[in-house]
């Protein structure tokens, strides 16, 4: 067999994560002050994959290149692949068709992560050999999701993939597609042969539906740990709460009349005053934090500067200053270099700086 390749698919529009998608890439964003696209490159090379194709789109590439690099600090050799457009997820294969060869290959979108990464995977697709391995999870909705329906053997076991439906009004299983999966060289002709979609995208599930109908083996594998896209707000949120439920302790920074409690990290050069943080939590390098409370699930970015305020199971990016709130803040994506503070000025009133699709909850 041709040595394995990756591919991760980190263009796209990232509509959903408006505003930070307006100046930034969504698998930028950190979960647990790690950008979202880096687990993803770890995971291949855990798994021993050495070259890794990113598809990038042109307005977030060069940052994407700038955080990534040329791959030798997570020991994969990166190659870069711009899509023009994000015209779909079989398009995104067709552009990386150059790079990929005939070599099988893992994809992996860039936004999504998977508990216990992709070993297991390799190995089952090296064993077994079909022409196609896709990822599945029991989800409650869905309707929401691309779903997969199959058939099974004697033994009641989950069998072949027999057809991939994409959001389905009346979904036949609760089976839902993860963003990982396993291709030979077959997908290219399969992601030639289908048209665009009524979104207007060239739809991976359509070009794997075409190896299924033309009597191509496309094994399904139903995934044990968690699975989140973080796509969306919330799952990103959720997809940081999963990652700091593993964090190792670790304090580097400077605590003064503080308390820390649970699995914390605090980073080198962050200096904590009059502060408590509940873990799970992560505290940036040289972030500085004066008489606040950190509750669970937080992650504060690099040089932060919290002041008076109390903030849970949120994300602040680097360089936020959040001051002398009357509530707690909680659920939070802030951007970089946010402002979030009580003001001074009379008369008493909300006065926002804000960009475009922002949204903004106050009591
Ligand atoms: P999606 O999240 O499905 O699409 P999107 O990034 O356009 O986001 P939104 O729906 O919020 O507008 O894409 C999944 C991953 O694949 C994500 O990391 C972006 C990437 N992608 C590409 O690289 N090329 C593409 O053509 C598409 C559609 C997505």
């Amino acid at each position: 067999m041709e040595s394995l390749k990756g591919l991760i698919l980190s263009g796209g529009k990232g509509t959903r994560l408006r505003p930070i998608t307006h100046t930034s890439a969504k698998q930028l964003v950190p979960v647990a002050n790690k950008p979202v696209l880096f687990y993803g490159i770890e995971a291949m090379a855990e798994a021993g994959i050495e070259q890794v194709g990113i598809i990038i789109a042109p307005e977030t590439g060069p940052e994407i290149e700038a955080a990534a690099g040329d791959g030798s600090r997570f020991g994969v050799r990166i190659t870069y692949i711009v899509q023009d457009e994000p015209a779909g997820l079989a398009h995104a294969v067709l552009t990386a068709e150059p790079f990929l060869g005939e070599s099988p290959f893992v994809m992996y979108l860039g936004d999504n992560l998977l508990q216990g990464g992709i070993s297991d995977l390799v190995s089952a697709f090296r064993e077994h050999g079909p022409d196609a391995l896709i990822l599945l999870t029991p989800v409650p909705d869905p309707q929401n999701y691309g779903v997969a329906e199959l058939t099974k053997t004697a033994a009641g076991e989950v069998g072949r993939v027999v057809r991939l439906v994409e959001k389905p009004k009346e979904p036949a299983t609760d089976l839902a597609l993860v963003g990982v999966y396993m291709f030979t060289a077959a997908i290219h002709d399969a992601a030639r042969a289908i048209e665009p979609s009524p979104r207007g995208e060239l739809e991976i599930t359509d070009a794997i539906q075409h190896l299924v109908d033309n009597q191509m083996r496309v094994e399904p594998h139903v995934v044990r740990g968690w699975w989140k896209d973080t796509g969306r707000l919330q799952d990103m949120l959720e997809a940081n709460r999963l990652i700091l439920d593993n964090l190792i302790e670790r304090v580097e920074g400077e605590l003064i009349d503080s308390q820390v409690d649970g699995r914390v990290v605090i980073e080198p050069g962050a200096r904590l005053e009059r502060t408590a943080v509940r873990g799970p939590a992560i505290i940036g390098a040289g972030a500085r934090l004066t008489d606040c409370y950190i509750g669970p699930y937080t992650a504060i970015g690099e040089g932060c500067a919290i002041s008076n305020a109390e903030v849970e199971h949120s994300i602040l990016l680097a360089g936020c200053t959040v001051s002398d709130l009357a509530g707690r803040m909680e659920s939070s994506l802030l951007g970089r270099n946010v402002t979030v503070r009580r003001g001074e000025r009379q008369p008493r009133a909300y006065r926002f700086m804000v960009g475009d699709n922002s949204d903004i909850s106050i009591l």
